[in-house]
């Protein structure tokens, strides 16, 4: 029995297929666009457009061929800012793809599923430490095709024999591999990374919330801790009744955009200095995880700190500049 990946060439999916590899069978199915070859090196990979109508057909193929057990979706568009511009393509990419994932895995009676969804799905929370059952109410199109997706899953699992999880990320960052990092500069570490390497002051935006330092608190998780939980998360579902349950995969600690900004700094041994500027819209003040439910079902416990993060991060650059 094997597991398929969606995505499996991007910077998430690659470390996810990576620990899957040194556990048993995996296949990758991606379009390539944002992903890279070079992340999962002689992993057997389809090149699949997952919005075409002939997609569910060819995943059928797939699944029948390499007798796969679970399918772990991660092919989607993450960027806020571009998920504003561009609605359509955002709901297209992430949704439509997902709607074509469950009806093949339906007719090929594929038991499990783990959703990648995402803490973009709560908004603005009103405390900043925030529960599964707490409200969702996404402020941008990516956040909002996420929980779309979720409940795609839900009302599936619900009507099918499948099972499956949404698992709500936190802030991912870090790199296990210089050749799995992130290579877009799209969100704090990986933004500042490239400031830094161009000898620019990383930018703060803005440092008058409500906050210990007055900056931005998010929950930063390891990009391997968190392919660790997909793992932990299949697991659960080979042993969970339950046909759909969601969770949060955060650390349950919060970090400030200035501490974040200060590990890069001393990582790098740059002698910049961060500079503020106004706040981004729609920012919260703070998005930190309960993570209760998920002690409580997997078996998975979060061991690097941002230190790691930013130091795995940085190192992993000079690879991306080659
Ligand atoms: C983090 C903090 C900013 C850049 C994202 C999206 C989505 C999700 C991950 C997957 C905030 C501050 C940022 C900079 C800064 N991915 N910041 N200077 O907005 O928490 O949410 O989380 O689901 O991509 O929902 O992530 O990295 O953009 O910002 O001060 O140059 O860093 O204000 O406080 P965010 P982020």
């Amino acid at each position: 029995m094997s597991v398929l990946v969606t995505g499996g060439a991007g910077y998430i999916g690659g470390h996810i297929v990576r620990l899957l590899r040194e556990r048993g069978d995996v296949v990758v199915v991606d379009n390539f666009s944002t992903g890279s070859r070079d992340r999962i090196g002689d992993v057997p990979a389809h090149d699949i457009d997952l919005t075409a109508s002939y997609a569910v057909n060819e995943l059928r193929h797939v699944l029948r061929t390499h007798s796969v057990e679970a399918v772990i979706h991660m092919a989607a568009l993450k960027q806020v800012g571009e998920s504003v511009e561009q609605p359509l393509r955002y709901y297209r990419e992430n949704t439509q793809t997902l709607a074509h994932v469950l009806e093949a895995m339906e007719a090929e009676s594929v038991p499990l599923l783990v959703f990648s969804s995402s803490a973009a799905v709560y908004g603005s929370p009103e405390s900043g430490l925030v529960r599964e059952d707490d409200p969702t109410d996404p402020v941008n199109p990516y956040g909002a095709s996420k929980l779309v997706g979720e409940w795609l899953v839900r009302d599936v699992a619900r009507s099918t024999s499948i099972r499956a999880v949404s698992l709500r990320y936190f802030n991912v960052a870090g790199a296990g591999a210089p050749e799995l990092a992130d290579t877009v500069p799209a969100n704090l570490v990986t933004l500042a990374i490239e400031a830094v390497t161009e000898g620019r002051a990383p930018k703060i935006f803005g440092d008058d919330y409500d906050t210990s330092d007055g900056t931005g608190i998010r929950d930063y998780v390891h990009v391997q801790d968190l392919a660790s939980a997909h793992i932990a998360a299949i697991e659960y579902l080979r042993g969970s009744p339950a046909s759909y349950s969601v969770f949060n995969i955060g650390t349950g600690r919060g970090a400030s955009v200035r501490e974040v900004l200060c590990e890069l700094l001393d990582v790098s041994g740059s002698d910049l200095t961060p500079e503020v500027i106004e706040r981004r819209p729609g920012d919260p003040a703070e998005v930190v995880a309960d993570t209760s439910r998920v002690s409580a079902n997997f078996s998975w416990t979060p061991t690097h700190t941002v230190r790691d993060m930013v130091e795995s991060a940085w190192t992993a650059r000079a690879h991306s500049e080659r």
